[in-house]
């Protein structure tokens, strides 16, 4: 939520600035703005809309300003206060000190605000983010321009989730920043200190980055890189080296990241595979040191996420409990595991998935499953992200960089880890059988060429997506190996077509939601051809005897299935409990159509951000 860039060097700072906003504007994309140096004053450009807006505007400021080689830059989520170009960022004091700008929740902001305009201080804005601003040029006032002292008293008096980042007046060689609650990463390349929300921005200048832990403060100048803790005392920190390509973020010839990026699951599954198996047994032991013998004593294992993240976890569920009914297994909604009266300590193990490794509330819930004593494991695609620091084991997942806001290759990514990762905690309780481990893995393998010929039959899905984007709503139903995916299918086309779609087990239909079908509401039934076809089939019975079209993805060969449906997509056959990663790939491209014949804006949806930092 909300994109941070800033630069400070030897090269213009506008472009480098901008460029990073551009690629992370799929954080948070309602408003945008920059600040540059002019001649000793700070000048800031902001915009409703776009960043391609703010392009445009800051072509047209002073020429100096062109010369600046310093500057910051935002892209807004709003939270608190409309969207408007006064609510944009930078922010400025009323002094002009102190420019900001701030991703997060800033909870005090209210008492601060009432303090600071008590004493003649005027605000412009609605925003949480101005109180740090107004409040910030007050203790630079007076902790004497002692920028370190008057950072450190910030920072004790905020409540919430923040990252600032801050340009003073007076100090046009140093950027500030800090870091509590909300990501920030890091990095200096010899010449010039760069400071970002999301490591893309940075790829395109460096791969060594310097991830800001909770309570730091940052001091970015164009000949060194500091860092101190909020207490104000000097840390030392080794970069961290990325090891992703810059173009792997870039859209290359696709119309739309989202595209490219369901086009690339076949690698991303080959990948995974490739780390993390040897023939046929699976080898996670590199990646993840668990204590000796404790899978034998664990009873109960938790996996915890949002979003596509937690269907993802239902997929690892129902595969964990396909091999072992002897274990306590659940998969909990992150933000609702936080606040209920959560079981764990020495006899669990918590799995937390979160491709980005910053949304809040599954940071949230890892903390409370540590203070339990509970077995902590995170899963996320972001080397250095809060939750590969926070938690003692994680497991990376091999997507690389994902920009389209829609999860699509992550998902991939999580869910060949999550397959892994339960074989392995299974093999270590002695509970995997051999012949299992050699039909998954065998079965795993097999995959990314089916998924490849799925992917080049997007043509008949396209339009099909045609033909049906005119429903009014979509319900998406099946069982068992196929609920998470009607979960995820109905998530794909509400987030980029906009449009009523709800996910039911398939006997769940009369129980209450067959009361909305007609033959404008289109059933998307998922049926491949297991011990389960049958029973769903009936359920797709019930649906078309009200009227309702049906569009069936079934499994290759399945002729018979046509007698159910108006339209049929075929998906080569796998094991049972593998029908997921290959029942994904229509569902992801019947959404991209919908949304494409539609004319939406895919990988930016109206409302949505990327990562979810806030509560
Ligand atoms: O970064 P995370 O995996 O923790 O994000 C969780 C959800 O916000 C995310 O999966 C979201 O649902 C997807 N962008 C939807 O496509």
């Amino acid at each position: 939520m909300c994109g941070i860039m800033g630069y400070v060097g030897k090269s213009p700072a506008s472009g480098i600035i901008l460029e990073g906003l551009a690629r992370q504007e799929y954080r948070g994309y309602d408003s945008a703005g920059i600040a540059l140096r002019r001649e000793g004053e700070i000048i800031n450009a902001k915009i409703v809309g776009r960043v391609s807006e703010l392009v445009r505007k800051v072509g047209e400021l002073p020429p100096e300003c062109s010369q600046s080689t310093s500057g910051i830059g935002h892209t807004r989520w709003a939270t608190h206060g409309g969207v408007t170009e006064t609510n944009a960022h930078p922010h400025e004091s009323a002094d002009g000190m102190v420019v900001l700008v701030h991703n997060g929740i800033i909870e005090n902001s209210r008492e601060i605000r009432d303090e600071l305009e008590s004493n003649g201080i005027r605000f412009r804005t609605e925003t949480d983010t101005e109180a740090a601003c107004q409040l910030l040029a007050v203790l630079y006032g007076t902790c004497g321009g002692d920028a370190l002292k008057a950072m450190r008293k910030l920072t004790s008096r905020l409540t919430g989730a923040f990252a600032l980042v801050i340009m003073f007046r007076d100090r046009p060689d140093e950027i500030w920043c800090a870091r509590k609650g909300s990501p920030l990463v890091t990095a200096f390349d010899g010449s010039a200190s760069y400071c970002a929300s999301d490591p893309t921005a940075l790829l395109g200048h460096t791969h060594d980055l310097c991830f800001l832990e909770e309570g730091e403060l940052a001091l970015l100048s164009s000949d060194d890189l500091k860092f101190y803790g909020f207490d104000g005392q000097p840390r030392d920190k080794s970069p961290i080296h990325l090891n992703w390509d810059s173009v792997m973020a870039d859209k290359g010839h696709y119309e739309h990241f989202m595209r490219k990026e369901i086009g690339e699951q076949p690698d991303v599954l080959r990948l995974t595979i490739d780390a993390h198996t040897i023939v046929t047994n699976v080898a996670l032991e590199k990646s993840i040191t668990l204590p000796k013998g404790l899978m034998k004593k664990i009873r109960r294992v938790q996996f915890v996420a949002c979003g596509t993240s937690y269907y993802a976890t239902i997929v690892a569920r129902d595969i964990m409990e396909s091999l072992d009914g002897n274990l306590d297994i659940s998969v909990e909604v992150a933000s609702e595991y936080r606040y209920r009266n959560i079981r764990g300590g020495e006899d669990t193990i918590a799995v937390f998935v979160s491709q980005s490794g910053e949304t809040a509330d599954t940071l949230a819930a890892a903390r409370i499953a540590k203070a339990l004593g509970t077995h902590c494991i995170a899963m996320t695609n972001v080397r250095g992200s809060t939750i590969d620091r926070e938690v003692e084991h994680t497991l990376l997942s091999l997507a690389g960089p994902e920009v389209g806001v829609a999860a699509t290759k992550t998902f991939m990514g999580q869910i060949s880890l999550l397959a892994l990762l339960v074989m392995h905690l299974l093999k270590e309780r002695e509970t995997l059988s051999a012949s299992d481990e050699a039909r998954l893995i065998g079965g795993l393998r097999s995959l990314p060429a089916l998924q490849q010929s799925v992917i080049e039959r997007e043509d008949e899905i396209a339009a099909l997506a045609k033909k049906y984007c005119k429903s009014k709503g979509f319900f998406f139903i099946g069982r068992r190996e196929c609920v998470p995916l009607t979960m995820e299918g109905a998530l794909k086309l509400k987030e980029i077509a906009y449009l009523p779609s709800e996910a039911y087990a398939a006997g769940e239909m009369k129980h209450g939601p067959i009361a909305m079908l007609d033959e404008k509401l289109t059933v998307v039934a998922l049926v491949p051809d297991t011990d389960l076809r049958e029973k769903t089939l009936s359920n797709v019975e019930e649906c078309r005897a009200r009227n309702a079209p049906t569009l069936l993805i079934v499994s290759e060969g399945d002729h018979d299935a046509s007698a159910h449906a108006n339209d049929m997509i075929a998906v080569p056959r796998t094991e049972p409990e593998l029908f997921p990663f290959i029942g994904v790939i229509p569902l992801q491209l019947f959404a991209y159509h919908t949304a494409r014949s539609l004319d939406r804006d895919i990988d930016m949806p109206r409302n949505l951000a990327k990562s979810v930092t806030v509560e």
